[in-house]
């Protein structure tokens, strides 16, 4: 497979960006919860220094992956798709950007204002952004909680529209976003359109 975006599917590096991506995003929600559930202590810390590392992770493959986005051209999306249809999936797309920025972010920012040590996984420790502020760590703390409840709906009306392309629509909006799937060329040629915004 091609690393770079054709213009029917995405390349290889677009799928490993967005399959490692949707990964981690799924580990973060795991680990934060299963801290949540957890008194304050060792375990408890431990859990969310992983929550954290992964999360810088996250940050640091987003902006490679816009990078690459910005150079890369995504496939166009299928013919028979409505305005709204293509609207709603573009807006889906922008907000899952924003909130790959927003989330580590406000956690990165959260850290800071309470002084606490933002490690990589025990090879290095990343700067605090701002000066501890316990008034400021509560607001970032109810921010980051916000977001994470948009990041997990958007993520639901993703993955619902996915299997509609799939099931409902049978086209192809799926598949091209699989490894190791071999399109036919008549779904390809129903994927050609109009460029996409
Ligand atoms: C894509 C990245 C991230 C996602 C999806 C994410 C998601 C979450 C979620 C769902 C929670 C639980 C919220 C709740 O208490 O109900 C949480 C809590 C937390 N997150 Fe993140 N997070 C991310 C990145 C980060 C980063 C980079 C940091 C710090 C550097 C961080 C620090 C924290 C902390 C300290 C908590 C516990 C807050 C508390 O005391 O309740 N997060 N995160
Ligand atoms: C929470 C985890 C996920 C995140 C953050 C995420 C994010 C994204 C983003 C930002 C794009 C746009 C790619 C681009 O053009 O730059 C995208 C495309 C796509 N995603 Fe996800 N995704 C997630 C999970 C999933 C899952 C679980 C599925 C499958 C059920 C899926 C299926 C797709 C498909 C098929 C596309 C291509 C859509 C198109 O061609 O317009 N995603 N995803």
């Amino acid at each position: 497979m091609p690393s770079r975006d054709l213009p029917t599917r995405y390349g290889a590096v677009a799928q490993t960006f967005h399959w490692l991506i949707a990964a981690l995003i799924v580990t973060q929600f795991t680990l934060a919860y299963l801290a949540d559930d957890l008194p304050l202590g060792v375990h408890k810390l431990a859990l969310l220094a992983r929550h954290k590392s992964f999360g810088m992770t996250v940050l640091m493959l987003a902006i490679l992956r816009l990078l690459w986005r910005l150079k890369n051209p995504p496939p166009s999306l299928p013919a028979g798709m409505t305005p709204l249809e293509r609207s709603l999936a573009r807006a889906t797309h922008i907000a899952f950007y924003v909130l790959l920025f927003a989330m580590p972010l406000t956690g990165w920012l959260m850290s800071s204002a309470k002084n606490y040590s933002v490690s990589w996984f025990g090879v290095f420790t990343w700067p605090n952004l701002i000066a501890k502020n316990e008034s400021a760590f509560n607001l970032l703390r109810s921010t980051h909680h916000l977001l994470s409840y948009a990041l997990f709906a958007i993520a639901v009306l993703h993955v619902l529209a996915a299997l509609k392309h799939h099931f409902w629509d049978k086209d192809p909006v799926l598949l091209r976003m699989l490894p190791f799937v071999k399109l036919d060329e008549a779904k390809l040629d129903a994927a050609k359109s109009e460029k996409r915004l």
